[in-house]
């Protein structure tokens, strides 16, 4: 039952679709189990650059089975585009190469319109979302008044489930000052999208079961980040799931006994978007050289990310919430050419030390991080390394120093963007 998830250990875009898309090479099956199309993740093959914000990105490898779970949130228009963006490229994605859980909740086009109304209220204290109507569809879910794909097969139901959603919303856009738009519009829209995605919907937890029981090596393609998990991270600063390996279970629908293995994604330094604490922010010029060496802009919103040093406490409490065994480090080459590089090892605060994240937002806000430096490799760079001994001697130290700080080992190292630009240091479905 060969199972691997992989998890980002930051605030998000650590590289998790590149590292998906490496390992896809070993594995037949790729699971989306969060989310929605907040997720932007990029995957770049030769000069073709690709951004999945639903698809699995095992969907650039034709012959793999890709799954949306149950636990994803779904913008059926953005799903219809990201598809059709792939037929242009020459990539038609196949029945049978996709399946979509007739238990996933749709995004509406009002979900996202509130979201934007939201966060246009909220002024300077904002959260800093995708606009992507995220938070409201997991409200509507949680609330039990989301819309789900299998819904879309029953106009009846479908009807009954939108009167349900507009009864209330109405009343929240007039206090917005938003306009909603004509509820059988929105009903012949999605009717529509539903046929297109008809050959796609299944019974997703069925279908995984029997995958794995015929011995299929699946991946867990986690998006956003540790520290955007709704009950582990900066709250209210976080995204609106559960962004944890634990999440594997209930967003795909198997047991905890099926993962066989949890591989977290970090930076070799650290980003965020959107508002919220960040203890080893670099303001000013030490930031602007990050974002512009590493390309930091999103690749959702397009938004320039905060940059800053690794911070280690942040690690080793992604490390303990997922259960990472194995550590895939990405953007090395963004440090080339750096004297020291620093490594945030614990924080202070008022006087006292912490070694992990607190839970209260205005503790975390005055932690201020205590550094290890380490010498950089200002003259070399760590591009053109395909094996761990080809790297800069330095950069292996920066390397080793991270595994020991959390007692994991190195899984993939990435030194540019292309799926070649990587250091497989072991595969992980070999040793299961
Ligand atoms: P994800 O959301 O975790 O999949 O990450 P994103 O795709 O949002 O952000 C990662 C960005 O870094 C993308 O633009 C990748 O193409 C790029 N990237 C990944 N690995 C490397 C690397 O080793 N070096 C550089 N320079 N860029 C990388
Ligand atoms: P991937 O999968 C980085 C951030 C937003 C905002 C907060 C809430 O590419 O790593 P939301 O739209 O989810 O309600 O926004 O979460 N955020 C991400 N940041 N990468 C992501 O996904 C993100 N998805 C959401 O910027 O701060
Ligand atoms: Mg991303």
């Amino acid at each position: 039952m060969p199972t691997v998830a992989i998890v980002g250990m930051q605030w998000g875009d650590e590289g998790k679709g590149m590292a998906v898309d490496v390992f896809c090479e070993s594995a037949d099956v790729v699971v989306r189990f969060q989310g929605g199309n907040n997720a932007g993740h990029t995957v770049v093959v030769g000069d073709d650059k690709t951004i999945l914000h639903l698809l699995p990105s095992g969907i650039l490898h034709p012959g793999k089975v890709c799954i949306i779970g149950p636990g994803v949130v779904i913008d059926l228009r953005v799903l219809a585009g990201e598809l059709d963006g792939l037929a242009q490229k020459g990539r038609d994605v196949k029945v049978g190469e996709l399946y979509i859980s007739d238990r996933s909740h749709i995004i509406l086009p009002l979900h996202k319109d509130l979201d934007i109304l939201r966060e246009k209220a909220k002024g300077k204290g904002k959260i800093g979302t995708t606009g992507r109507g995220i938070g409201p569809s997991y409200e509507d879910k949680a609330s039990r008044a989301g819309i789900r794909v299998c819904d879309l097969y029953d106009p009846e139901v479908l009807k009954a489930r939108l009167e349900g959603v507009y009864r209330e919303k109405r009343v929240l856009f007039e206090s917005y000052g938003g306009s909603l738009k004509p509820m059988d519009e929105l009903e012949t829209e999605l009717l529509e999208l539903a046929e297109r995605f008809r050959p796609f919907v299944t019974d997703t937890s069925l279908l995984l079961h029997e995958l794995i029981a015929t011995g299929k090596r699946v991946m867990f393609e986690g998006a956003q980040g540790t520290m955007l998990d709704i009950d582990h991270g900066t709250y209210p600063y976080v995204t609106s799931s559960s962004t944890l390996a634990g999440a594997v279970f209930a967003g795909s629908g198997i047991g905890p006994g099926m993962l066989d293995c949890v591989i977290g994604v970090a930076k070799a330094y650290t980003t965020r978007v959107g508002s919220g604490p960040f203890p080893t922010e670099l303001a000013g010029e030490g930031g602007d050289y990050l974002r512009e060496r590493g390309a930091e802009y999103g690749s959702t919103t397009g938004r320039p990310r905060r940059c800053g040093w690794l911070d280690g406490v942040v690690l080793k409490y992604a490390k303990r919430l997922n259960g990472v065994s194995r550590l895939v480090v990405t953007k090395l080459d963004v440090l080339d050419g750096l004297e020291t590089i620093r490594i945030c090892t614990s924080y202070e605060v008022n006087g006292e030390r912490l070694e992990t994240v607190p839970a209260s937002l205005a503790k975390y806000s005055s932690c201020k991080p205590i550094y290890e430096e380490l010498p950089g490799w200002p003259n070399e760079t760590v591009k053109t390394a395909r094996k761990y001994a080809d790297l800069p001697e330095n950069a292996r130290r920066y390397l080793d120093r991270i595994c020991e700080m959390l007692d994991v080992e190195l899984a993939l190292v990435s030194v540019g963007p292309r799926r070649e630009e990587t250091i497989v240091i072991g595969d992980p479905f070999a040793a299961l």
